[in-house]
């Protein structure tokens, strides 16, 4: 019998298709890959690749993204029903609410958001440029930042600009107490922390860096320490060891998994290929409305 591995690869081929897998994935679909990374990085990828179909391991909003920047290729999202629990369906009607309380501010949309929320934005921003796509907004300009508020604090703290930040937020990283953090640094007390803007603030004030995914594995990969608590999704941490041979990595908690990132599973990405469903595919209405905060965002931090 054909190995799954030799079976996805094979069909790859002949679908030819990419794999773009998130950091946060189980490590059996960070392997057969093509491309591994953060948010942005993927929604790059998903806007150059010359590929007929790409096969998404990760969250909807990021395979809607690479939908909505690449509407002629293929988008298939093998689990079908991973979302990001960030938000829910009620986030659009409260955006539209604002934003006609607020014609005149500027709305950036963290990528973290429903393909109709992207649509009623300015700009998107990931984590890793959320701070960059603020700075570029004029002064003058009242700026909405939605909907992580733990980012928006983030941000503010970064740029020195005060926004009105949405409340949302996303349950894993939020989970990280004071508690397991003082516990992990008593026990690793040389490691630098390095953790994911989601987390809570007076969890940041405690990290030694705070960055995106690849941001964390850019930093343990410069830094000359030898050991590193990270306070970010579990999966990242294949790359690290991956990436940072002979150096340890602790996670800041056991807890800190998302349920979605880890509904995909080699068999989903095997019968994706084969039977091209499920795929997701944004109506050309919302596209239309959504790519251009999309393309700002790439054209300010690069495409
Ligand atoms: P990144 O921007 O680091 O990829 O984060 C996305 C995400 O969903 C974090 O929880
Ligand atoms: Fe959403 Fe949090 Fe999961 Fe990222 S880790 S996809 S923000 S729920």
């Amino acid at each position: 019998m054909e190995d799954i591995i030799d079976e996805i690869e094979r069909l790859k081929k002949e679908r030819k298709a990419i794999i773009l897998a998130h950091l946060y994935q189980p490590q059996e679909i960070q392997e057969i890959a093509d491309y591994t990374g953060d948010s942005f990085g993927l929604s790059r990828q998903a806007a150059g690749t010359d590929a007929e179909v790409i096969v998404f391991c990760g969250v909807k909003f990021m395979a809607e993204t690479a939908n909505i920047l690449a509407p002629e290729k293929i988008t298939l999202l093998p689990a079908a029903d991973a979302t990001c629990r960030m938000f829910t369906d009620s986030l659009t009607g409260e955006v539209a609410q604002m934003r006609r309380e607020k014609p005149d501010a500027v709305f950036v949309a963290y990528v973290n958001t429903p393909a109709a929320v992207k649509a009623m934005a300015d700009i998107c921003c990931t984590s890793s440029n959320a701070a960059a796509v603020v700075a570029s907004i004029p002064e003058d300009k009242e700026i909405v930042f939605l909907p992580d508020g733990n980012l928006g604090s983030f941000v503010e703290g970064e740029t020195g600009r005060k926004m009105f930040c949405w409340k949302g937020g996303c349950p894993t990283h939020m989970g990280l107490t004071e508690a397991q953090l003082a516990e992990a640094k008593a026990k690793y007390p040389a490691a630098p922390v390095l953790m994911h803007p989601e987390c809570r603030p007076q969890l940041r004030a405690m990290a030694d860096y705070v960055g995106s995914t690849t941001g964390i594995v850019k930093y343990a990969e410069k830094s000359d320490a030898q050991d590193f608590i990270i306070a970010t999704e579990e999966g990242v941490m294949y790359e690290l060891e991956t990436r940072c041979p002979g150096k340890k990595f602790h996670l800041a908690s056991r807890h800190m998994l998302c349920p979605n990132m880890k509904k995909t599973t080699l068999e989903k990405v095997r019968d994706a290929l084969e039977t091209l469903e499920p795929r997701v595919v944004v109506p050309q209405d919302i596209r239309e409305k959504s790519v251009a905060a999309l393309e700002k965002m790439l054209a300010i931090t690069g495409k």
